[in-house]
């Protein structure tokens, strides 16, 4: 039997998970259990942006896991990993350092964004090596397939680089993995900006109640051009029609408000009223999962704790083949005096 080409992919733990997380990312990933073998990576290594609340950091580790197995993420079938309780990352991430040009981490063009927003704070060299450990955390598997938000993959192309670079000069130790970018790369937020995020408090969250996603909804940005509902309304670009195209599935209801708005002949108040009945009947079923998992917390810790055994086995299977590759081995090989 040939074996399943495995996935890696990861979440930094820095709270609850967001309509953009599903749409860019954990849509694939539930998907993908069944053709794959994935380890579902929870990066807490990658957190150095919240040294000052580790509280927050430990807190959001649960939160994730919550959302994971809401959504349909299942440890059974796949491994949920703590990243720094496997430490062989930290091992493989210095290693693999030697091999990755300064130049390429300095363009990364997320880290440098990502940088910029700490503003007059100053950044933390864990902060600048992220990638690294990302490129770590996918090599340490021996992952094919990396599925993530638009914003990750150039992160993906050094860990490539990486891969290349170790493959040519050593020996075939680990695949070259694939980028796999979710059916909506970047969800606006409710405030129209690009990208919702966390950060930018533009988020609905997998976990908000049915009052706080109509609250939400009803706040949304629309077409700004647009004074009374008997305007003729811009679609495209539209924060309200960019999420009934994302969530609502009945096509045929997205289709028809389109064309009243283009008119003139639906209102702001009328479009949201659908938007807000199409999200809270999406979330539903996963926040009844989620309340029947946060209700029995055991189950959580054992699924972190056997993904994360399940991963240090492969990590130690890979870390056999680097010491050999980079023959690691010298001092019990060595024979003083021809012995
Ligand atoms: N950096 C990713 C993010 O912010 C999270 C992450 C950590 C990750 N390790 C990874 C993603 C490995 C893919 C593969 O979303």
């Amino acid at each position: 039997m040939e074996a399943r080409k495995r996935i890696l992919t990861g979440i930094r733990p820095t709270g609850p998970l967001h309509l953009g997380h599903y749409a860019g990312a954990l849509e694939n990933w539930v998907r993908l259990q069944t053709t794959h073998d994935c380890h579902f990576l929870i990066a807490d290594y990658q957190v150095s942006d919240y040294a000052d609340d580790i509280a927050r950091v430990r807190e959001a580790v649960w939160e994730v896991a919550l959302d994971w197995l809401a959504v349909g993420l299942d440890p059974e079938r796949s491994a949920f990993v703590i990243e720094s309780l496997v430490p062989e990352h930290a091992e493989l991430a210095v290693w693999l350092s030697w091999f990755l040009p300064l130049g390429m981490l300095q363009r990364n063009p997320t880290l440098k964004a990502e940088m910029e927003d700490f503003g007059r704070r100053s950044v933390p060299v864990a902060f600048f090596t992220y990638p690294v450990m990302q490129v770590a955390n996918i090599l340490l598997p021996r992952a094919h397939l990396v599925p993530v938000g638009e914003d990750q993959l150039p992160h993906i192309e050094l860990t490539r680089e990486v891969a290349r670079r170790f493959n040519r000069q050593f020996k075939e130790v680990f695949p070259e993995p694939e980028a796999l970018v979710g059916r909506v790369p970047r969800l606006v937020g409710i405030d129209g900006q690009a990208k919702m995020s966390k950060s930018l408090d533009n988020a609905i969250y997998l976990k908000d109640t049915p009052a706080v996603v109509n609250e939400k909804v009803r706040s949304m940005y629309t077409d700004p051009t647009r004074l009374r509902a008997t305007d003729p309304g811009h679609v495209e670009g539209n924060p309200v029609f960019m999420y009934h195209d994302a969530f609502n599935p009945d096509r045929e209801e997205v289709a028809e408000l389109k064309e009243r708005y283009r008119r003139g002949a639906v209102g702001d108040v009328e479009v949201k009223r659908r938007l807000a009945i199409a999200l809270n009947a999406f979330l539903d079923p996963i926040r009844d999962r989620r309340a029947r998992f946060a209700a029995n917390m055991g189950l959580v810790r054992d699924a972190l704790a056997d993904g994360t055994a399940r991963a240090r086995t492969v990590a130690r299977a890979t870390m056999e083949q680097v010491r050999d590759a980079l023959d690691l081995g010298y001092l019990e090989k060595f024979r003083p005096n021809g012995g």
